[in-house]
């Protein structure tokens, strides 16, 4: 049995079919805790209507009460401003630094607040469900404690690696796309771009609209994310670094998710 802690921001509906599957079952696991990022997080109500834990560690108001006074920020102990700012990369390369700066100090606050009350209750795995904020490598550093082993989970509205960022599902239909869906992927310094554990798609047809794709592919998400957690309780799956030649010389590296044969 596995111990979920989960993330949100919004509905909560994938975090619902989370604890539905650990009531029945398809998940060997229990959710042990929900946090969210704002107050007014439906999602939430999900986890207290099961008895579950729940915390708010509030994004805006930190982010407003250093734009307030920035010289009264009190940052963790241990944070390590050169070491973050070097890991982090999903920062595009023209942001201007005082944004860079109010963006890594406020999320170094708000990281360690969910850090804090996280930390009484221990988990195996931590799932993001619809949590839209990027953590930071001050707190991915802080839960992948062994490297080799990453367990920050993700689910994201495309089919990863295109379209990254907050509307998937809005991004594919805007684009003509005639297949869309979902992914689940372990989380890295990326935005989106960590290895792909699992994936779901469906048909795009001529009479969708943006509606029909995102139910669509809600459906599924509610299907993938609890079979990606079941392969992570069964302990089957292992992130490995593998190289490939490229195409016009040279190689590359990259993680990527094996999925063990079951036992
Ligand atoms: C989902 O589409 C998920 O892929 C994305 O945010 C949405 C969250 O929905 N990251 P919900 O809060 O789980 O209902």
């Amino acid at each position: 049995m596995i111990r979920i802690g989960a993330l949100i921001s919004g509905s909560g509906s994938n975090l619902a079919a989370v604890i539905r599957a650990c009531e029945e079952g398809q998940i060997d696991g229990q959710v042990v805790f929900a946090g969210a990022d704002n107050a007014a997080a439906a999602g939430l109500d999900h986890a207290r209507n099961a008895g579950i834990h729940t915390f708010i560690v509030d994004y805006k108001e930190i982010i407003a009460a250093y734009r307030q006074s920035p010289e009264k920020i009190e940052l963790p102990r241990d944070y390590d401003p050169h070491d973050v700012a070097s890991k982090v990369a999903f920062l595009a390369d023209n942001t201007p630094y005082e944004r860079i700066k109010e963006f890594l100090l406020t999320r170094a606050v708000a990281e360690a607040r969910m850090l804090a009350d996280m930390a009484a209750y221990p988990f195996d795995l931590l799932i993001l469900a619809g949590f839209m904020r990027n953590l930071t490598p001050y707190f991915i550093d802080r839960v992948n404690i062994d490297k080799d082993r990453p367990r920050i989970m993700n689910i994201h509205p495309a089919l990863l690696p295109s379209f990254p960022g907050v509307d998937g599902y809005g991004d594919t239909f805007q684009y003509g796309c005639k297949v869309g869906g979902c992914t689940v992927h372990f989380i890295d310094y990326g935005e989106d771009s960590g290895p792909i554990i699992g994936q779901r798609s469906f048909d795009i047809l001529p009479d969708d609209t943006i509606e029909t794709v995102k139910k669509k592919g809600l459906s599924l998400e509610w299907e993938l994310y609890p079979a990606c957690i079941q392969l992570f309780a069964e302990n089957r799956l292992q992130v490995v670094r593998r190289a490939y030649k490229r195409q016009g010389g040279g190689t590359f590296e990259r993680m990527v998710v094996e999925i063990l044969p079951s036992a």
